[in-house]
């Protein structure tokens, strides 16, 4: 097991270049089992989630190789349709894997994805939406048993946009027989990059990144060699480190409409944000301000893949604020983390009140989950001391070393073993 060991309250300078979208990525990696031809996704993040859905992508049989950043992905001898309970306990967006198998065997089988340490993520959307399809499904000891003799087009209403769902229905509508509609669509730029790729392969989709999207399914889909969109959770938890620590940094390859409403609320805090292009510029200095009320919403609205970051902002700014979570149910259990480096912030089922100290001390804090253990390090960047953050495989599930980006902008941390 790995840990940080952060030396804070240095100020950040320079500039990074985002990774591929983990988030964008993981959904292409399952569309690639929908044709028999070559799928080279370029630029792939080296993160733990891309190579547990290459181990998954191998399991089904199809050849995954990765080469010089790139992924080379050969399903044409993939011959199973079951995915282990293991690795979907791994990697709980695996179950967008369901509309791909369904589409290439009309066969899946899947452990059923439990609750992870940010809610209980259910998966009704998923399995409804395909039921419609035509797709027969069972529950028995943890499996879930799908099947269809095809699946037929039909309109499909989602109750809630979840990105998950729309990315299933999307997969497993562009070779159905006849049209899909997905009305109440998830609207986030993941969406519209998985549109794209499958466009790409002969699919015919429209209405990606608006509430309705319409395929018309086609028999057959062919290769292709794609960039994915750049990471824009990534670029936004390094404007958020600026922001805590103070100084200057540019993010690279993310535009600024895809991270609109945390640059209305970085400004909101006082920051100086130029954006040109692909490139955000932040500038941090002095005591920042809070936020008074951030909601997290679906896209466009404040993602909750920023939540914990822009908590940890918010404990060290003048004032307080009412921090809302309204996608995911125990999103706040790096809290208490926060509170043995002095923060001061009190949660009550899904809203975080925050009151701003002057400054954080070093401690030593453990990650529970992918984005909470990205708002600790963060808070050990600004914090006065030595902070040890440990339990990194979380952090690795999304970001490819986050140590070398820090340090290229000045931060004082290692990563060393235990
Ligand atoms: C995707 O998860 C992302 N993961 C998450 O990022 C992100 O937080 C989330 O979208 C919201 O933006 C990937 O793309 C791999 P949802 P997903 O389906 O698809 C409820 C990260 O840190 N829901 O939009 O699982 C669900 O309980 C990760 O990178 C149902 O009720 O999110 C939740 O409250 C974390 N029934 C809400 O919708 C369903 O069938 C949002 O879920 C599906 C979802």
């Amino acid at each position: 097991m790995d840990k940080y060991i952060i030396d804070g309250g240095r100020r950040l300078f320079g500039s990074v270049k985002v990774q591929s979208a983990k988030n964008a990525v993981l959904p292409l990696f399952a569309a690639s089992v929908l044709t028999d031809k070559q799928v080279t996704i370029c630029e792939t993040p080296e993160i733990a989630d891309v190579f547990c859905m290459a181990q998954i992508l191998r399991e089904l049989g199809a050849d995954v190789k990765f080469e010089r950043g790139n992924v080379i992905i050969d399903s044409s001898d993939a011959h199973s349709h079951i995915i282990s309970s293991a690795l979907t306990k791994e990697l709980r967006s695996s179950v967008f894997m369901l509309g791909s198998l369904l589409s290439r065997f009309h066969r899946a089988v899947i452990a059923y994805p439990g609750g992870c340490d940010i809610g209980l993520r259910p998966i009704d959307l998923h399995l409804n939406a395909l039921k419609r399809l035509g797709v027969s499904i069972s529950e028995r000891d943890g499996y879930i048993y799908c099947a269809c003799e095809k699946m037929t087009g039909a309109e499909l209403v989602l109750d809630f946009p979840s990105v998950g769902a729309t990315e299933n229905i999307m997969l497993a509508g562009v070779k159905a027989e006849g049209r899909t509609v997905i009305e109440g669509a998830a609207k986030e730029p993941e969406i519209v990059d998985l549109q794209k790729f499958l466009s790409g392969m002969g699919a015919k989709i429209v209405g990606a990144g608006t509430d309705v999207i319409t395929i018309e399914g086609v028999s057959s889909l062919g290769g292709i060699t794609y960039t994915p969109v750049k990471d824009r959770i990534e670029a936004g938890t390094f404007l958020i480190a600026c922001a805590l620590c103070g100084g200057e940094v540019e993010v690279e390859g993310v535009t600024a409409d895809n991270l609109g409403m945390l640059l209305h609320k970085l400004r909101e805090n006082g920051c100086k944000i130029h954006t040109k292009n692909d490139k955000i510029r932040l500038s941090s200095y002095g005591r920042l301000k809070c936020n008074r009320r951030i909601e997290t919403m679906p896209f466009p609205g404040f993602p909750t893949d920023l939540q914990a970051q822009i908590t940890a902002l918010n404990s060290v700014c003048e004032g307080g604020a009412l921090i809302v979570e309204n996608l995911f149910e125990t999103r706040f259990k790096y809290v208490p983390e926060l509170q043995r480096m002095g923060a001061d912030i009190e949660v009550r089922g899904r809203n975080a009140f925050v009151r701003g100290v002057s400054g954080l001390h070093g401690a030593a804090v453990t990650a529970g989950d992918l984005r909470g253990g990205a708002a600790l390090v963060l808070a050990a960047l600004g914090a006065e001391g030595i902070s040890e953050v440990s339990d990194l495989s979380h952090i690795d599930r999304g970001y490819s070393d986050l140590e070398g980006k820090l340090r290229s902008l000045g931060a004082e941390i290692k990563r060393v073993r235990i």
